[in-house]
């Protein structure tokens, strides 16, 4: 263990599926069992979108439950709801002081935002509420709440770390050094994994397996995944297979090197390759299902979990704004 501190937020969005778990979480549980974490269901970051306080909620519970599941390291990891801790409210609203306008027309979601109303020939900031337009000073004040030195994200996320990054630098140029500066990890590129249509694994596209399907459900998924048309004798192209692009996540490598060999050879249809992937995944993940299972149908036990990490997040959380408000009001 060194002693770097690991802090990452987790929007609570939708159900996390296959792509979110190979692309995201799988390497954050890792890192998580040798370095101090801080974790976070980022609940205030969904709000700009998702006005359904319901859906807020369960989601919350799923991201928390999995994360449990999949055995992250709670020895080592504070695990808890971003709005539980109520220094982040008040960092963010100190930040925005030293956080120049001009950096949040930078932010990539708020350009997107933005080109696309120029297209459709409206107000350019047209659906764009202030949570939206401040959404990197939330996350600023998340990271430097905890005095974070690694924030392991997705291509994605790099520009908002960078974001923190800088407006710590302000922030210390004018009151001295209070803030520790974080460093962008770049989660090693586990590449983009295809969605049960071939494209890109998304809930907007609708194209999910979600990582905890039941057995059934998870099954039906996958008999679903588009292919092409090969008959059973021809060879095919592992590498063009979304079957195989998502089983290589999930086997050792002499067992890739054999399905790889079985596509290739030909012989195999992709009936028989659906069901090899199926129990795969199946065996990798049923122990973790009813681990989430369980966890979900004991909501009272996530809530001690996460009640405990706002406990603890909150000292560290509130040193850090005492030490702000001190250099700023004196
Ligand atoms: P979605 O596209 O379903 O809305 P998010 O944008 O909420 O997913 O992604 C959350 C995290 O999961 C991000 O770090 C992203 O890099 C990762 N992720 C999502 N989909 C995939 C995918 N298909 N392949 C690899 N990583 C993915
Ligand atoms: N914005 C991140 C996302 O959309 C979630 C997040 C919020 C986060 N605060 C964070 C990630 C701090 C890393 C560090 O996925």
């Amino acid at each position: 263990m060194d002693d770097k501190i690991v802090l990452t937020g987790v929007k609570p969005t939708g159900t996390p599926h296959l792509g979110n778990y190979i692309g995201a979480l799988k390497s954050l549980i890792e890192l998580s069992q040798n370095h101090k974490t801080v974790m976070f269901i980022a609940d205030l970051h969904a709000l700009n979108a998702e006005k359904d306080a319901t859906k807020i909620k369960q989601h919350s519970y799923e991201v928390a439950a999995l994360m449990i599941a999949l055995g992250v390291n709670l020895e080592n990891t504070i695990l808890f709801r971003q709005s539980d801790v109520d220094a982040v409210y008040k960092l963010t609203e100190f930040l925005m002081n030293v956080t120049p306008k001009g950096l949040m027309n930078r932010a990539h979601s708020y350009k997107a935002m933005v080109e696309k109303n120029t297209e459709a020939g409206i107000d350019v900031d047209a659906g764009v509420n202030m949570g939206l337009y401040t959404y990197p000073v939330l996350m600023a004040a998340d990271i430097l709440l905890y005095n974070s030195d690694i924030v392991p994200v997705g291509k994605d996320q790099k520009q908002h770390v960078e974001f923190a990054r800088d407006i710590a630098g302000y922030f210390n140029n004018v009151y001295g050094n209070v803030f520790r500066l974080p460093e962008p990890v770049i989660s090693a590129d586990a590449g983009i994994i295809p969605g049960l249509d071939g494209r890109k694994m998304s809930k907007s596209y609708d194209n999910t397996i979600p990582l905890f399907a039941t057995e059934s459900e998870l099954k039906k998924k996958i008999m679903r995944i588009i292919t092409d048309s090969k008959t059973p004798e021809e060879s095919k192209d592992p590498d063009e297979s979304t079957i195989f692009q998502i089983y290589k996540h999930f086997a050792n490598e002499n067992e890739i090197a054999e399905f790889r060999k079985m596509f290739i050879d030909g012989g195999m249809g992709y009936g028989t390759a659906k069901n090899i992937l199926f129990e795969k995944i199946n065996s990798v993940l049923a122990a973790p299902r009813a681990e989430y299972e369980r966890l979900m149908a004991n909501k009272p036990e996530i809530d001690a979990i996460l009640n405990d990490g706002a406990t603890r997040a909150s000292v560290i959380a509130n040193a850090t704004v005492a030490r702000v408000k001190k250099a700023m009001l004196g």
